[in-house]
Formats: C-alpha cells, sequence, structure tokens
C-alpha cells in the first residue's frame, strides 16, 4: 500500500510539470556504509563549464535485499545553507521495506538515472529481487525526471537511510535558485 506522505510525494511532483522556474547546483554528495565488504560507495559532484554540475561514482551492491531492508527518505531545507537551519519539509518517505518503494523508484528515480546509470528497470510490483552489481553513475543530475516547476530558493538535501543487514546513507545537496521568467 502507498503511504500518505509518499502519495503526497508523488502528487507534489506531479501536479507541476512544465517548463522550470528555477535551476541549480549540486554542491555536495556524500555516502556512508557500516560495512563496505557488502555496500561500498564512493561519489563526488563533478563539474562541466561553469553551470552544469552532477554526481559522478558507484555503488558496489554487493549483499541481497530481504524483508529487513529498509529505505527512509528526508528531504530538507535550508534556507541559508547554514547546517543549523536544515528543516525536515513534508515530502519524503517514512521508513518502508525497500521493496515496497517501487512506485518511487519508478516515478522518480528511474527516470532521473536512466540516462546516466546502469540502474536496472524491475517487472512487477516490488523492486525484488535487486541485482547484486556495481552501479555506476555517470554526471547524474536533476535536468531530467518528474520534479516540479516552481520552487522556493534555498538549500535542499535529499537523504536517502538504508537499514538492515547493512546500514548505510547516502545524501545530496542542490543550491536552488529562482530563475525570474
Ligand atoms: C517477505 O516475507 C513474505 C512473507 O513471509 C514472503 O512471502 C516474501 O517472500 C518475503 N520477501 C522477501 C523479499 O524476502
Ligand atoms: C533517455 O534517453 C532516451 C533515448 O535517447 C530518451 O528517449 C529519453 O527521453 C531519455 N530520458 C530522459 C529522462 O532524459
Ligand atoms: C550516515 O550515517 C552515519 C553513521 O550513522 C552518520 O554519522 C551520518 O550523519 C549519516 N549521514 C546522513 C546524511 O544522514
Amino acid at each position: 500500500m502507498r503511504s500518505f506522505k509518499l502519495l503526497l510525494l508523488l502528487a507534489f511532483l506531479e501536479s507541476c510539470m512544465g517548463k522550470r522556474h528555477w535551476t541549480y547546483e549540486i554542491i555536495d554528495a556524500s555516502g556512508y556504509s557500516d560495512d563496505e565488504t557488502k555496500l561500498s560507495l564512493n561519489w563526488r559532484v563533478e563539474r562541466v563549464g561553469r553551470h552544469i554540475t552532477g554526481i559522478t561514482g558507484f555503488v558496489n551492491f554487493n549483499y541481497d535485499v530481504d524483508n529487513t531492508t529498509m529505505i527512509e527518505v528526508t528531504i530538507v531545507r535550508s534556507v541559508s545553507g547554514s547546517e543549523r537551519d536544515f528543516k525536515p519539509l513534508p515530502f519524503g518517505v517514512p521508513q518502508k521495506k525497500f521493496a515496497e518503494v517501487k512506485v518511487m523508484y519508478d516515478d522518480l528515480l528511474y527516470p532521473i538515472m536512466q540516462n546516466c546509470s546502469n540502474l536496472p528497470q524491475i517487472e512487477g510490483d516490488l523492486l525484488w529481487p535487486w541485482p547484486r552489481n556495481i552501479y555506476i553513475f555517470d554526471m547524474c543530475n536533476f535536468d531530467n525526471g518528474n520534479l516540479p516547476e516552481i520552487l522556493a530558493d534555498g538549500f535542499y538535501r535529499a537523504v536517502f537511510t538504508f537499514t538492515g543487514e547493512v546500514n548505510w546513507n547516502t545524501s545530496y545537496t542542490v543550491n536552488l535558485k529562482t530563475q525570474l521568467i
């Protein structure tokens, strides 16, 4: 069953597709794993020219997702960019089974990542079985995909937290500016 928060996130994202009234710069990508033999990851922000930023790196996914594998997504925003000003936004996914975030994966993550990574397309209603693999990301950014037309200025950070056999997390921070038209 889709959670209410997830529906809210998808409704928010789908409500407003069209020309975006904002530009962004990716300023940070980080990752942490408590067992690098089972999951290791390495990201960096790459810059091409003056204005294009992307995330380049890999995730070596070397364990099997099961019913104990959970995911939580939080989105926080800081107007000033200062760490202590980051406040949660009502969009995110409360802790759920990894296998059950298929809708978010299909509607949100896969469209963003399909042309810059080897992330798999998975049949069926579950994100399972999830293949062990080394997933490579090459200049992934938010130029494509279902994101809102209008967003307030500020620093946005998405934090993905995975628990279970391996506890790991990854976060991305962008500095977003409204574009006057
Ligand atoms: C999760 O548990 C259910 C019920 O016990 C079982 O049918 C299913 O195969 C399990 N799924 C995974 C991914 O282990
Ligand atoms: C990815 O590439 C395919 C083929 O070039 C294209 O049809 C599709 O629109 C692209 N998707 C995104 C999200 O850019
Ligand atoms: C990732 O997990 C580590 C260890 O628990 C923690 O120190 C770090 O703050 C977490 N990172 C994020 C972005 O939540």
